[in-house]
């Protein structure tokens, strides 16, 4: 094998690469040894933020393939034909932890998927759960800092926690999918991921249709008990990196099964359900499943930092023939997320490889910090121009949107009609099997066991009526085991 010579960033090939310059064998270092200089400045330059929520993650690359036409519903190219392939990378992760936490603790996962689309990078940025745990996105940064560290211990806090759920009941769907064993999955490949969010289809006629997203596992859903999460947690930090690397190391790759629900503009106006509700699920009853495709992932990155932490999903990454929706917490994330990209990695951000659409980029934007990619010669830099070949093609425009209002005001999330925050689960713990309802009730008590302080009984009592108020049995067991007496007239 021909040999490369170890040198400087700058190239340069130097010749010491262990031994600092000094005076003498056992004398003062020389300010003269920029080589020293440079390793010590680059290595202190090695962090970058970590994300704010999210930050432990694993990535895979991998493949989408159709199965379904559902071109009646979307002219979104990656959908065009069956058997069409489409690249893409998918990261996993947890949510509160930092990047160097543990894979295992009881928290929702990311599920952020990237698919390199010939009109662009399409990113669906979901998670293990179909709900979320607030409306607006206006409480997100809120409802972050409880999962994170109290501001004075440092510590994670169940107080914090449970003081913010108990006073936002809209959370209670997706706290109890938490509190489930689904809140610890067994790795990344056991898990079903959701786009969670309404989004819209816009098909070859410009019509519009709603649309969610579900990608099922096709390994089986498998989850530790709170105990065996625990015991995973101290034994290895990396559990969930591990198995995803490992199995895909083996050629033993995951797949799962893509599908969407699917309501027409009309039904959205009428359903019973404010299809626009990021807190509850559309019922299969009522919107069944349609088969559309399959994700495999068969390829692990060669290098974490350079495509897993660069990585950047948006959820405004959205390619033609897929739209929004009104969903309040979606219009949030559409500015939240390129804005987070730009902190975290640089205005230019969408050069990183693994960011970059392999297709065709063609636009106006030129400089800024890290600019790496020729910053478009000497093409003009301005629009319109006599000069370049570039067109608006007008194919890609979206319908209009009829809206229901032109009253601009600070409506409220739970205003009556929007505030039954108890029948889905309720529903969810009256299917459960008794396996699945007695561990979810203990994972509670264990969770609400923490809450402690001066506020203790007033949390865990508000907290209370809302399992109440999802199921009775549920409210009875819980408090049962918080030893918290109930007063009858609580029953009524
Ligand atoms: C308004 C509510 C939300 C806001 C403001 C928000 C904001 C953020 C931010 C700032 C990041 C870090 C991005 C980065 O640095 O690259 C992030 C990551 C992430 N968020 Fe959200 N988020 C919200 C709700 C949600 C919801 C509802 C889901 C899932 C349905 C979700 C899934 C994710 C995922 C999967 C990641 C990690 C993406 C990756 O792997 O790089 N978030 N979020």
């Amino acid at each position: 094998m021909a040999h490369n010579k170890l040198t400087t960033a700058s190239g340069k090939p130097f010749a010491e690469n262990e031994n600092s310059q000094t005076v003498g064998p056992r004398g003062p270092v020389l300010l003269q040894d920029f080589i020293l200089h440079e390793k010590m400045a680059h290595f202190n330059r090695e962090r970058i933020p970590e994300r704010v929520v999210h930050a432990k993650g694993s990535a895979a690359y991998g493949t989408f393939i159709v199965t379904h036409d559902i071109t009646k519903y979307t002219k979104a190219k990656i959908f065009s034909q069956i058997g069409k392939k489409t690249d893409m990378i998918l990261r996993f992760s947890t949510v509160g932890g930092e990047r160097g936490s543990a894979d295992t603790e009881r928290d929702p996962r990311g599920f952020a998927m990237k698919f390199y689309t010939e009109d662009g990078n399409w990113d669906l940025v979901g998670n293990n759960t179909p709900v979320f745990f607030i409306k607006d996105a206006k409480k997100f940064g809120d409802f972050i800092h409880t999962q994170k560290r109290d501001p004075q211990t440092n510590m994670k806090s169940p107080t914090m926690m449970w003081d913010f759920w108990s006073l936002n009941p809209e959370s209670l769907h997706q706290v109890f999918i938490l509190m489930s064993d689904r809140g610890t999955p067994y790795g990344f490949r056991h898990m079903h991921g959701f786009g969670s969010h309404t989004f819209s289809f816009i098909n070859a006629q410009n019509e519009r249709f709603y649309v969610k997203f579900h990608i099922k596992t096709a390994q089986g859903i498998k989850n530790f008990t709170d105990a065996e999460a625990a015991e995973m947690k101290s034994r290895d930090m990396d559990f969930a990196q591990r198995d995803l690397f490992e199995n895909i190391q083996r050629g033993n790759f995951p797949k799962w099964h893509f599908k969407v629900q699917i309501m027409t503009e009309a039904e959205s106006r009428t359903y019973h359900i404010n299809p626009f509700d990021l807190t509850k699920v559309w019922p299969h009853g009522d919107y069944p499943l349609i088969d559309v495709g399959t994700i495999e992932l068969n390829r692990n990155p060669d290098n974490y930092f350079a495509e897993v932490e660069q990585s950047a999903f948006a959820p405004a990454h959205v390619v033609d023939g897929i739209g929004y929706s009104p969903d309040k917490m979606l219009q949030g994330r559409l500015l939240s997320y390129p804005d987070a990209h730009r902190y975290r990695l640089g205005a230019n951000f969408e050069q990183i490889p693994v960011n970059r659409c392999p297709f065709a980029v063609n636009n106006y934007q030129r400089d800024g910090a890290m600019r790496v990619d020729g910053n478009g010669g000497s093409a003009p830099n301005y629009f319109p121009n006599s000069f370049d070949n570039i067109v608006v093609d007008e194919s890609y425009k979206e319908p209009a949107w009829d809206l229901d209002s032109n009253r601009a005001d600070w409506y409220d999330r739970n205003a009556e009609g929007e505030n039954d925050h108890y029948t889905q689960p309720g529903n969810l713990f009256r299917l459960m099997d008794d396996y699945n309802k007695n561990n979810t009730i203990n994972n509670i008590i264990g969770a609400m066991s923490g809450i402690d302080g001066p506020k203790r009984e007033e949390i865990i009592n508000r907290q209370l009526c809302h399992w109440f108020r999802a199921d009775v049995n549920l409210g009875m067991a819980i408090a049962r085991g918080l030893g918290v007496n109930i007063d009858p007239s609580m029953m009524k």
